[in-house]
């Protein structure tokens, strides 16, 4: 992964030398949409169980401009392309037929797609093949959305969006009392070719909502139809796809760390976040940001825990010193919001913010690491949601810049995220 990361990172040269014209012509569609499907279930906000899938990824504003209007999500997305598709299993679930499902977004809908005998399950395709009596939702990529304007460097914002998704699944399932048992250590090429998606769309990551049943999968009979409209394929970001695609040699944790929220008000949180576009740069308070520190740093249950560092510079927080951070350990004291704004690709965001945070990892499991960094991003947009903080995702940085800043230059920096009012 070396070098898709290696040839994917941006420096003041490359945007200067390479710039992005978009041709519009070619956008591809925001929303899948299956015509062929058993029955479709119009999700309805009296009942918890649609209510806690339509908080995954449902459509939360509208934007209507004079030639287009566009929709905004729970998520927030590069480019509010959204690549990311969400799947579900359902097993014994009372109010859903047992089998596999699509979340419609476009519809508000979920669409029974296919359904599973007794002894049959995408379980067959996990190392524990137990059958899972619950949820299991699989997200997925089609990684066309992003590349249509990002390019090269779109895999790594389908894998940031892929996990502000597992980010937005904890959250709702938090609202239900569930843990969110996060897997990323299935056969996901074999499950590719049972969903029809050719190599335009890839599995990244599954969630267990769920509790094992003492007997196993034993097949999955699906063989869908690919229904994607076609693409113009990137041949560095399949081959980082299929590369990075087998993960062994992990860390699991199995340590569940719950969160603290008013959950009236924590759901009110889910619907409301947005991206802050400008910061009016005033001072947040230590109290509110130690209570974000708090809960960007609980456990995330995951067969492939990986370690992404928390660094962060420090403009504008009452009572605490200007500088930069690691892990609440100042490194270096000092004014560096000018620098943080110039290393965001001189996004205003960086340098106005009360805090700018980059995340960054040498960790083996690049697809696990960058999900968590985009786990790590969701939680602290509605952490800072909730206290009336703004939050922006940023990822266009100039990646060796940072690392010479951070002074850590064998990792890699997978996300910035700025906050502030
Ligand atoms: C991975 C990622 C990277 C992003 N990068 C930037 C960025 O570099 N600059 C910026 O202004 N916004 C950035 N955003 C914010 C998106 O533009 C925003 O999420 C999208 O327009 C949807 O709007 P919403 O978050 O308000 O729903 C990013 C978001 C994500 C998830």
């Amino acid at each position: 992964m070396e070098d898709y990361h290696t040839r994917t990172k941006h420096s003041y040269a490359s945007i200067r030398n390479n710039p992005n014209y978009l041709d519009w012509e070619k956008q591809p569609p925001v929303f899948k949409n299956y015509d062929d499907f058993i029955s479709m279930i119009k999700l309805d906000d009296s009942l918890a169980l649609h209510r806690l899938i339509y908080r995954i990824g449902g459509i939360t504003a509208k934007k209507v401009y004079p030639s287009n209007a566009y929709y905004l999500r729970t998520i927030p997305s590069a480019g509010a392309l959204y690549p990311v598709e969400f799947y579900f299993q359902c097993r014994d679930v009372e109010g859903f037929d047992d089998g596999i499902y699509h979340f419609d977004v476009k519809n508000s809908a979920v669409k029974l797609l296919h359904r599973i005998e007794a002894q049959e399950g995408v379980e067959v395709y996990f190392e524990d093949r137990r059958k899972i009596k619950g949820f299991l939702f699989l997200l997925s990529t089609i990684y066309y959305r992003s590349s249509w304007k990002y390019r090269n460097r779109a895999f790594r914002y389908c894998l940031l969006d892929a996990g502000h998704g597992l980010g937005t699944l904890e959250a709702s399932m938090y609202l239900e009392e569930m843990a969110c048992n996060i897997r990323y250590r299935f056969d996901k090429e074999t499950l590719n070719k049972q969903f029809g998606f050719g190599d335009k769309e890839f599995f990244l990551s599954c969630v267990v909502a769920g509790a094992p049943k003492s007997d196993h999968a034993e097949f999955l009979d699906l063989n869908l139809a690919d229904i994607n409209p076609k693409i113009e394929r990137n041949l560095l970001i399949e081959e980082a796809y299929h590369y990075s695609c087998k993960v062994q040699n992990c860390k699991t944790n199995k340590r569940f760390e719950s969160f603290n929220y008013d959950k009236k008000r924590f759901e009110e949180v889910i619907y409301q976040r947005r991206s802050i576009r400008e910061f009016t740069k005033q001072s947040i308070s230590k109290a509110s940001f130690e209570v974000i520190l708090e809960n960007i740093n609980k456990a995330i249950i995951s067969d492939c825990d990986e370690q992404v560092n928390i660094y962060y510079v420090v403009n504008r927080v009452r009572d605490m010193q200007k500088g930069l951070y690691l892990e609440e350990k100042l490194l270096k004291e000092g004014d560096f919001s000018v620098q943080a704004g110039y290393l965001c690709l001189e996004q205003a965001l960086g340098r106005d913010s009360a805090v700018t945070f980059f995340l960054t990892t040498n960790a083996l499991q690049y697809q696990c690491a960058y999900q968590k960094a985009g786990h790590i991003g969701q939680r602290l947009y509605l952490s800072c949601e909730y206290l009336h903080i703004g939050c922006s995702g940023i990822g266009a940085y100039y990646d060796d810049e940072v690392l010479a800043f951070l002074d850590c230059s064998e990792e890699k920096v997978l996300y910035a995220l700025a906050i502030g009012t």
